[in-house]
């Protein structure tokens, strides 16, 4: 499947359908019950570290049995051998979406992206993730020193990873409008570090509201606690949800 295709049938969704919830636990039971908790507005849901170390490729199984559309966010940073392997292996696990460091290089994006084009029928949409939206200038320059700053760098690998034939790319919403600019309309853009107005920021550095990551050219949005650790997830999944149903 080609990469306009792939983007195109991600796009097909509204933009009430847009939220991903980030199941960042640390069973497969957790998991399930949260998935069954958020009822159908939880219908895309993201399985990250945590939980994919804990339930594995079983856990992923059972979620689309479950009838949820899967953001696996493994975050492939290895050299290119690896990563391709990975992403056929995500290719056979009915992912829609997975990651990999858009630092990883040239090559490991490449191979990866052509690992991807070459999976018969349909594949997850392979995104290159920037800077994570935890990082801020100070812990850059700490991991990297850099003339660039968090902007520049973010459009370089951006960049750098479509080129190389990635489907797009996890950024901060606060890089979106000039990076819009840089790379068009096509990229498919997800964008985590979503915070409703008034919620704690816990870890995160770089913040937008969901209305605000949408008007900025966002696709998706990854929202994993003020979901999770709501009193009701359910209820604050629906209301995120209206608040972007509104935007369109
Ligand atoms: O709880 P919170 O909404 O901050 O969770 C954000 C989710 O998005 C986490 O699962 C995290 O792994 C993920 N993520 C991120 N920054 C990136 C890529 C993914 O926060 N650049």
């Amino acid at each position: 499947m080609d990469r306009s295709a792939v983007i195109a049938r991600l796009r097909e969704l509204p933009p009430g359908k847009r939220v991903i919830t980030a199941l960042d636990v640390p069973t497969a039971e957790k998991a399930l019950d949260l998935a069954t908790a958020l009822g159908p507005g939880g219908h895309f849901v993201k399985v990250g570290l945590e939980l994919f170390s804990s339930g594995g490729p079983e856990v992923v199984e059972r979620l689309r049995s479950m009838d949820r559309r899967i953001f696996l966010d493994l975050k492939y940073h290895d050299i290119p051998n690896t990563v391709a392997s990975a992403a056929r292996v995500a290719a056979t696990l009915g992912a829609d979406l997975c990651t990999i460091h858009a630092c990883s290089g040239r090559a490991a994006l490449t191979a990866a992206a052509e690992a991807m084009a070459g999976v018969d029928g349909p594949r997850p949409a392979l995104l290159a993730v920037t800077v994570l939206t935890s990082l801020d200038e100070e812990q850059l320059q700490e991991t990297g020193p850099s003339a660039d700053g968090v902007q520049e760098r973010v459009e370089r690998l951006a960049s750098l990873a479509w080129d190389c034939g990635c489907d797009g790319l996890v950024c901060s919403a606060a890089d979106l409008p000039r990076l819009r600019g840089v790379i068009g309309p096509e990229p498919l853009v997800v964008t985590p570090g979503i915070r409703p107005a008034g919620a704690d920021v816990q870890d995160q550095k770089r913040v937008a509201t969901p209305r605000a990551a949408l008007e900025s050219g966002a696709d998706f949005l990854v929202v994993g606690r003020p979901i999770t650790r709501a009193e009701n997830p359910a209820t604050a999944l629906a209301g995120i949800a209206a608040e972007l149903e509104q935007t369109s």
